[in-house]
């Protein structure tokens, strides 16, 4: 018999576990939508703020061993664009997650309540963005943050809220139970880790922006062990993210405890049949292993004495 690959978590049923991570194909509904038919149980947006941003100067996105960095500064066409396009992509039939990010607390639920009318079945709140008070400092840094824009986004809207926790902290612990006692009903883990590169014949940083995101393989340990803490940590279903390529590092990430997998920079260099490749091992791993349900696998791996 095949195994049973939908999966339900705060509320939201997906036909599998796959995800398309945020940013990763642009803004358009049309390639969103593309992801969903190649086989995705559900899309990310692009994360999008109030009045929208330009991004970064350029270079902005470069090749380093094992994945990629970007500093794109979330370009985006801004809210009321975003909220067309999450329509689109949820009249097509695709169960659409909105990102918003914001400078302060109301803009995060001013892009949300845009993203809910739009017709999306959940909020993901994009905190690895800059704070407005402390120069180089994230929102996702600082628990009492997370905690306030968690609280006044889930006052304005009735969609499950799911926070993106970034990887850039000492405790990831700390900052996953400050989401979840503000109501926080999911966890997605994890956003970009912070890196950088040098041209060594410049003697100067690459990047445009100096520093960068790290996407790709390279985070795959570390977005897996914070999962797993995560886990350890909270009651609320968490959503893995990070240098996930094939089947093999989505079931790993689901047995460290996620509900659900994104995958964001393999979609960049595989293209969107990346998700049927995955469903398809994932389908086969466990039929091979008696599993008759992908539910059966979240947290498996969890050894509470080792966290
Ligand atoms: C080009 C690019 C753009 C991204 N844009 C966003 C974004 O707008 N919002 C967000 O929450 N994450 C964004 N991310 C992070 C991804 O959603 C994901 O968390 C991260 O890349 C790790 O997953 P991966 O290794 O599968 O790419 C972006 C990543 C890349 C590579």
């Amino acid at each position: 018999m095949e195994p049973d690959l939908s999966v339900e978590f705060a509320g939201i049923k997906l036909p599998n576990p796959t995800i398309l991570a945020s940013g990763i194909l642009g803004v358009s509904s049309e390639v969103m939508v593309r992801a969903s038919r190649a086989g995705a149980g559900a899309v990310v947006t692009k994360s999008f703020n109030r009045k929208g941003r330009e991004g970064y100067r350029n270079p902005s996105f470069i090749e380093v061993p094992g994945g990629y960095l970007n500093a794109l500064g979330i370009p985006n066409p801004g809210m009321d664009e975003m909220r067309e396009e999450v329509a689109a992509v949820s009249k097509a039939g695709v169960p659409v997650i909105a990102s918003v990010f914001g400078f302060d607390a109301e803009e995060f639920a001013e892009a949300a309540s845009k993203g809910e009318e739009g017709g999306a079945v959940a909020i993901e709140l994009n905190v690895s963005c800059p704070h407005v008070r402390e120069v180089g400092v994230e929102i996702g840094q600082r628990a009492e943050m997370v905690s306030e824009v968690t609280r006044v986004v889930k006052a304005r809207v009735k969609l499950p809220v799911i926070v993106k926790l970034t990887p850039n902290v000492a405790n990831i612990q700390e900052i996953a139970k400050a989401a979840e006692g503000a109501g926080a009903d999911a966890l997605t883990a994890i956003n970009t880790a912070l890196g950088m590169a040098i041209d060594v014949d410049a003697a100067a940083p690459i990047l445009g922006g100096v520093y960068g995101g790290l996407s790709g393989p390279a985070l795959h340990s570390l977005a897996v062990r914070t999962v797993y803490q995560a886990k350890a940590a909270v009651r609320i279903p968490i959503i893995g993210v990070g240098g996930i390529t094939d089947w093999r590092g989505a079931v790993e990430m689901m047995m460290a405890g996620a509900s659900a997998v994104q995958v964001g920079t393999a979609v960049m260099y595989r293209g969107v049949d990346v998700f049927r490749e995955i469903t398809a091992g994932m389908s086969k791993f466990l039929q091979e292993n008696r599993y008759r349900s992908v539910r059966e696998i979240v947290g498996r791996a969890n050894k509470s004495d080792h966290i």
